[in-house]
């Protein structure tokens, strides 16, 4: 089913004749009961007229990952001029980025696949709000992305597991053990990348249910950063997890991507987990992804998340803003 966007001029917006023209252009298709929708209608960059982003923010936080086909005009400074419509770009806390900019390169020649689910950067307290994702060389086969739902699988537990996980909180961490989810398979490159990923080990402990600081909905907080629960030991934790996380990956909770290059998803990180899924062999898979800062998130107990290691975040070395924003509270402990 095909709906043209209603977009009101937002407050304030300008009213000239071409802004409300290009809002009015923006089609967004759904194209998954759950999650998903592809947007059309929109040349992405940094020039984007108001009521146009707020027609693509609208569609984030409805359909909560949403594509763009054919943005071949969109570079690394477009990419990330884009990015800065939505909010303030952040890099990613231990990773350095590709040429100095705010861009992560998610390249499958660098032990950088991401075949495991996950919310993006959750070993930090206020992981990123929107990640958006350009695919720049895509393989010949295979190399999809899922994504999947993370409010709507808590708003299908059944009620015992709601309030279980309501009072639940997660530690989360980037220091993982890599050896225990690639047993036989780890390479040099996967070591190396590891290494930087960890260089600094940073631990978070997040309620696993938080409140959609935009939509108010609740989301769950899982993947594969979460090491345990607290006061829970490490067999208690990965049975509870695997019983939560089931509802998460339920296929009928997900959309899956086939790209094509010039593609752009964008997605709430806030309420998704995704999948890259590690099938297209030795075939080159390049793409770029910049982040948008998110907020500290907050339970439904009122409580928020907390880091608990390192006791400062450092600044990365390259000169731009961490993306291991803990929006100026630590630890109290
Ligand atoms: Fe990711």
């Amino acid at each position: 089913m095909t709906s043209t966007t209603d977009v009101a001029p937002a407050p304030g917006a300008a009213q000239a004749p071409t802004a409300q023209a290009d809002a009015a252009a923006v089609t967004v298709e759904k194209i998954g009961g759950r999650i998903g929708a592809v947007i059309s209608g929109v040349r992405l960059g940094g020039d984007l007229d108001a009521a146009t982003v707020s027609a693509i923010r609208a569609a984030v936080l409805e359909h909560k990952v949403v594509f763009l086909r054919d943005q071949h005009h969109l570079d690394a400074a477009g990419h990330e001029a884009f990015g800065r419509l939505l909010g303030e770009l952040v890099a990613h806390p231990t990773v350095p980025s590709v040429d100095g900019r705010y861009a992560l390169g998610i390249d499958n020649d660098h032990g950088g696949r991401a075949n495991q689910w996950h919310t993006d950067v959750t070993f930090v307290p206020a992981y990123p709000a929107f990640s958006i994702l350009r695919a720049e060389v895509i393989p010949p086969y295979g190399g999809n992305t899922l994504w999947a739902n993370t409010a709507a699988a808590y708003a299908e537990l059944p009620e015992p597991l709601r309030l279980l996980a309501d009072n639940l909180r997660g530690l989360h961490t980037n220091d993982y053990d890599y050896a225990a989810v690639r047993p036989g398979a780890v390479s040099a490159e996967l070591l190396q990348h590891r290494e930087v990923f960890t260089s600094v080990a940073f631990r978070t402990e997040h309620p696993v249910v938080r409140l959609h600081p935009e939509t108010g909905e609740r989301t769950l907080i899982l993947g594969n950063f979460l090491q345990r629960f607290a006061g829970l030991d490490g067999r208690d934790s990965r049975a509870l997890f695997n019983v939560l996380q089931s509802h998460v990956e339920r296929p009928e909770n997900t959309v899956r991507w086939q790209w094509r290059a010039g593609d752009v998803a964008i997605w709430d990180n806030r309420a998704t987990q995704h999948y890259g899924v590690d099938d297209s062999d030795d075939h080159e898979r390049t793409l770029r992804r910049v982040t948008v800062d998110g907020d500290v998130p907050i339970g439904v107990d009122g409580r928020r998340s907390v880091l608990l290691a390192p006791q400062s975040v450092p600044e990365p070395e390259y000169g731009i803003a961490s993306g291991a924003s803990t929006d100026g509270r630590l630890a109290e402990a």
